[in-house]
């Protein structure tokens, strides 16, 4: 055997990684004491959190449970986001490149704290003139341009929440967001580069304003330059706006603690897009700690998460936890295989990037790309690995280990969702022993378990359901403007609150191992995880439904060697519509239209019945067997069973 074999051999069986020593030793949390201080000094143990952060005024009550779920973080403390993440670290690290973006044509732009801060007050300065106030919900409808964290921290700077809509989302998908969010600014940009082509935005954002109530100001970016013409109307060009404040300031305003930082919409498991709403002080602290504690992000690092802003990832972890640490982050347009499939690894080597965190969809890209495109890179800048988004296979998780990190790098796997505003699950990257596929235990002061569905825990090994017993400053405060859908969609399912247990429920499953080690294995309720971007099956159903000649459709996820999970979509059309390939087409066209790309089904269905139980309800699990050709599970309590065959038949 040669010694590569030989080395891929000892991979292969190993199951347990302990945190390399070279890292330890300069970990920005490496005693293990911390989780103990946590458990004994719980909910002051989270001052450290807040600590990371300048506060105008100190907070006097570091947890407020009286009206759970309802909880209050660092109550009566007073603060600035932008001040945190830009205005502190002026003094001495203003020369020092805050974001550095790479363009995916090849182009770069170097923001220092100096320069991030000038350009942020000039927007701040520009938004307030265009009628901007304290708490209006600005929209940022953008792709990955620096502009688009500027925006966020002049938004953050005046205190408007804002609302940043995903730039691959669809138009309708846009004006459901800014009615739900009654927001009336939007800025958005004239396209962006995706494999070299000039992409079209600005007439998606258009098409969507048209369906916007209210009187909408729009600022637009020039990121196309010539390749856009853009006739610009009744709209504002963000240069020309940055332009006329040439050197404007605009204080940081003062803001409570609890007061809305952003809004992030997202998939639930009805049709409509739930609004999470997130806080300036418990979210900012959070997203530092996480920042500090798990990603262990120095100032003099450069660090990069590959993830889209318009993502909750991006939002704590490329934006918010980097920035009040004082760090470089790096910001990058394109995607990983353009102009080729060693984009990224080159970018590391360019910038002598320090941490990566990037999801298992594109780990497995790279996996199957091959070890060569990383291999001609110098990756040694590395010290510290991450994912996040979906569970990682072991397979997935050594190839990352050992091709990206040269097994000289702990590998963070992070369980979290938007609603959690930062990590939840995971190991420290100098502390746990990494068992791969397992995300780890909880962190230190988050309190997680895995329960039946009567709420109590089940056996170390077992499946059950992820739950959250304790607050934690990160939380969402509520769902925007629905109070009583925020406590049924978290807060219901396990918490007693004659007993005084509130619960959360994140609707994932997991496992449990006698070690406290947390296996997360997929949501449990109608939502999808395509490539990490996550979906409600509901969503998409109503887009189907509301094509002519569909009668009734049931949407699943079916196992996908890339994506994870892929749409399937089983539809009965109308007497009289033909099942044609054209109609099928215009069913998928009608998914891409009201929620965007991503959601395109992998396949269309023809069926005459969708499999139901007597009393009406569509058995999804069915529908995932048929979709990823298992054996089919119990069919007794069908009224129809036969049509599982049928189904089978036209799938194969
Ligand atoms: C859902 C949340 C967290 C930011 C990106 C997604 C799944 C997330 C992991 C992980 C297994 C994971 C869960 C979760 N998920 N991280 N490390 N292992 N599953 O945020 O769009 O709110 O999705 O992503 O199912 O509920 P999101």
């Amino acid at each position: 055997m040669s010694d590569e074999t030989q080395l891929e051999a000892r991979l292969e069986e190993q199951d347990r990684f302990d945190p390399p020593e070279s890292f330890v030793e300069q970990a920005n949390v490496s005693d293990e004491a911390i989780y103990e201080e946590f458990e004994n000094n719980w909910p002051e143990a989270w001052e450290r959190a807040a600590e990371l952060l300048n506060w105008e005024t100190d907070w006097d009550q570091v947890l407020n449970d009286d009206d759970e779920p309802f909880y209050e973080w660092f109550v009566d403390g007073e603060l600035n986001a932008t001040e945190n993440c830009v205005d502190r670290h002026l003094d001495e690290r203003g020369d020092e490149a805050a974001i550095e973006w790479v363009g995916e044509l090849g182009e770069t732009r170097t923001y220092t704290y100096e320069e991030l801060h000038r350009e942020i007050n000039e927007f701040a300065a520009a938004l307030r003139e265009q009628g901007v106030e304290e708490d209006d919900v600005v929209t940022l409808y953008m792709p990955m341009v620096p502009e688009l964290p500027i925006a966020m921290l002049a938004c953050a700077r005046i205190g408007a929440p804002h609302s940043v809509v995903f730039a691959g989302f669809s138009a309708d998908a846009l004006a459901e967001r800014m009615n739900a969010a009654e927001s009336e600014t939007l800025v958005t940009c004239d396209g962006y580069y995706r494999r070299g082509d000039a992409l079209d935005h600005l007439s998606k954002a258009r098409e969507g304003l048209a369906d916007v109530d209210g009187d909408v100001t729009t600022i637009v970016v020039d990121r196309l330059g010539d390749d856009a013409p853009t006739d610009v109307d009744d709209e504002h060009v963000y240069g020309d706006l940055v332009a006329d404040h040439e050197g404007a300031t605009v204080e940081p305003v003062t803001r409570d603690a609890e007061d809305m930082l952003f809004l992030m919409y997202t998939s639930g498991t009805t049709g409509k897009p739930k609004g999470v709403k997130h806080t300036t002080g418990g979210y900012l602290s959070y997203a530092a700690w996480t920042s500090h504690a798990v990603l262990d992000i120095k100032p003099e690092d450069t660090y990069w998460c590959s993830a889209d802003i318009g993502w909750i990832t991006g939002h704590s972890y490329i934006v918010y936890g980097p920035l009040a640490l004082g760090t470089t982050t790096v910001m990058y347009e394109g995607t990983p295989d353009y102009p080729e499939k060693d984009r990224l690894w080159e970018i590391v080597e360019e910038y002598e990037v320090t941490q990566l965190y990037t999801a298992p969809t594109a780990i497995r890209a790279f996996m199957k790309w091959g070890p060569e495109y990383p291999e001609a890179h110098d990756l040694s800048s590395l010290r510290l690995l991450g994912t996040v988004g979906e569970p990682i296979n072991p397979r997935a998780w050594k190839w990352y280990y050992k091709h990206i990190g040269d097994e000289e790098c702990p590998v963070v796997d992070t369980w979290w969702q938007t609603e959690t505003g930062g990590m939840m699950i995971t190991t420290l990257p100098a502390l746990g022993t990494m068992k791969p596929g397992s995300a780890g235990p909880p962190l230190p002061g988050v309190s997680a378990d895995v329960v039946d569905a009567s709420g109590d825990p089940v056996e170390a090994g077992r499946a059950g359901y992820l739950v959250v017993n304790k607050p934690w400053p990160g939380m969402l405060r509520t769902l925007y403007n629905n109070d009583e859908r925020f406590i049924e969609e978290y807060w219901q399912e396990y918490s007693i609150p004659e007993r005084d247990q509130w619960v959360y429920c994140p609707e994932d499953g997991a496992k449990i191992d006698d070690d406290g080690y947390i296996t997360v294995l997929g949501r449990v309720d109608d939502v999808l995880n395509v490539s990490g971007h996550r979906l409600g099956t509901m969503e998409i159903e109503s887009a189907i439904v509301g094509v002519e000649g569909v009668a009734e459709a049931a949407v699943v996820g079916g196992d996908h060697e890339m994506k994870g999970e892929a749409v399937y979509a089983y539809v009965i059309t109308e007497d009289g519509q033909a099942e044609t390939e054209s109609f099928r087409e215009e069913i998928i066209a009608a998914v891409e239209d009201a929620i965007g790309p991503i959601a395109r089904p992998e396949a269309v269905v023809f069926t005459p019945e969708l499999p139901k139980t007597r009393s009406g309800k569509i058995m999804r699990r069915l529908l995932e067997d048929i979709a990823n050709g298992d054996e089919i599970g119990n069919t007794s309590t069908l009224r129809n069973p036969e049509v599982v065959d049928d189904i089978q038949q036209k799938i194969e």
